[in-house]
């Protein structure tokens, strides 16, 4: 097939988070995969000359491989690409293995956090053109592709919010939550603001929390289980004393239970969820309970991002407050994020009004957190809309550019609508 017909195939769309990829096509409602972003070679030590750069495995995989002579790779850290040979393999299987496309023959859509240096595009442009040999290429930032994965929510209908490139982007992955605020599909970098509590440390606590109190989890699997009751059943509370309180009145009700057969000893065991159920989540809005060194409530870091930001912008930012990423799922997150920075904002307009002597009455500012169906793998979602524009072709580096520039023309990219991003 020709690079002429590259433009009627779908986009190839991939997001690598610092704990999972999503992969796709381009027009699809989900990504046709999420797998862990590892990857598992074997040690050339055991392994024939020639054969060990074709024996690895990423994903799960790669995970259930991860004994013995394989040694498992993280080739992502807090949102940025660590190790590029390993990165490079790593979308080597994406596509051939995972996707089964014929790169030269599809345009691919990456994605970036936000602030990424421009000689990491150059390098991933370097990879997609010289080694796959890729039609098109475009790296999206992160947190735009997440603004436009909010358009079709409810909220966003209603509030009319549907094709507005303005807003606060706050992506919580595995490894790093970011605070973005976009205006008029402009990042504004210098107010970005990002939180080292994510994720994997929500995982961490409450393996920690449980760990302390159940003996019957087999060590081996405890960071599983923790993973699992924290997907399954956390969710943030509206205020942690007085849920403690309900917890120890009625325990029956609140109190549940999680257990699993150990194919090692072959027993099955069972331990009691209790208070971890909001605590995990509870460390977004109460840090300091995790770590002594982060103390700032998510509330109020979104608070000052706007805060920081030109004036003008402000209402538009408060106004539509969008979640991407899977650490926003737990149930009302959502809610309580939007009564949290409404307060923040209500008790700042207050003081403005006695400090004026109750002359200056300041129009009461808008706060809306929108939580959507796509949340989970929003920046996924984002960049499979987007592919399917007919805009986007004019924003992609084509391989014939890159030919005649080289991988400098990946420091920067075209934005949609126009403009060039930094
Ligand atoms: N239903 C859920 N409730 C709570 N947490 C969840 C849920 N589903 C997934 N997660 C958590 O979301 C995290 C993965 O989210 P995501 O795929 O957005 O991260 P990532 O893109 O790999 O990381 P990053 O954006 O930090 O680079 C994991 O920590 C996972 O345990
Ligand atoms: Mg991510």
């Amino acid at each position: 097939m020709s690079r002429n017909n590259a433009r009627s195939n779908p986009v190839v769309v991939i997001d690598n988070g610092t704990g999972f990829t999503k992969m796709g096509y381009a027009g699809n409602l989900e990504p046709n995969y999420i797998v862990p972003t590892t990857l598992c070679a074997a040690d050339s030590k055991s392994t024939d000359k020639g054969i060990e750069d074709l024996d690895f495995h990423i994903g799960f995989e790669a995970l259930n491989k991860a004994v013995g002579n394989y040694q498992i790779n993280y080739p992502m850290k807090h949102g940025l690409v660590d190790n590029w040979n390993n990165m490079e393999r790593y979308w080597e299987q994406c596509l051939f293995k995972y996707l089964r496309c014929e790169p030269e023959d599809h345009y691919v859509l990456l994605t970036e956090p936000p602030l990424n240096p421009p000689e990491n595009r150059e390098y991933t442009a370097e990879i997609m053109f010289e080694t796959f040999n890729v039609s098109g290429l475009y790296i999206a930032v992160q947190a735009v592709l997440a603004l436009a994965a909010s358009w079709n929510s409810k909220k966003a209908l209603e509030l009319k919010l549907g094709g507005t490139m303005s807003g606060t982007v706050i992506d919580s992955g595995d490894g790093v939550t970011h605070v973005i605020p976009v205006s008029d599909g402009y990042v504004i970098g210098s107010s970005i603001k990002h939180i080292p509590l994510a994720g994997r440390d929500i995982t961490q606590f409450i393996q920690n929390f449980v760990r302390e109190r159940e003996k019957n989890i087999p060590p081996e699997e405890s960071l599983l289980v923790a993973q699992r009751i924290k997907e399954k059943y956390c969710y943030v509370c509206a205020d942690p004393a007085k849920e403690f309180g309900k917890y120890d009145q009625d325990p029956k009700k609140y109190l549940k239970s999680y257990g699993q057969h150990n194919k090692r000893t072959g027993k099955d065991w069972k331990v009691d969820i209790a208070y971890e159920q909001f605590l995990g989540p509870e460390l977004f809005f109460n840090p300091e309970i995790f770590s002594p060194d982060f103390t700032v409530p998510l509330p109020d870091v979104v608070d000052s991002v706007i805060q920081s930001c030109p004036i003008d912008a402000r209402r538009s930012l408060y106004r539509n407050i969008v979640l991407s990423g899977g650490s926003t799922m737990f149930s009302h997150f959502g809610r309580r994020l939007n009564r949290d920075i409404k307060s923040k904002v209500d008790q700042r307009l207050d003081k403005s009004m006695q400090l004026s002597k109750d002359k200056v009455r300041p129009k009461e500012i808008e706060v809306n957190v929108i939580t959507h169906p796509t949340q989970r793998y929003a920046v996924w979602f984002g960049g499979s809309m987007l592919a399917t524009m007919p805009e986007f072709f004019k924003v992609c580096h084509t391989k014939a550019e890159y030919d005649e520039i080289g991988p400098s023309i990946a420091r920067h990219s075209r934005i949609f609508g126009g403009g060039v991003a930094n």
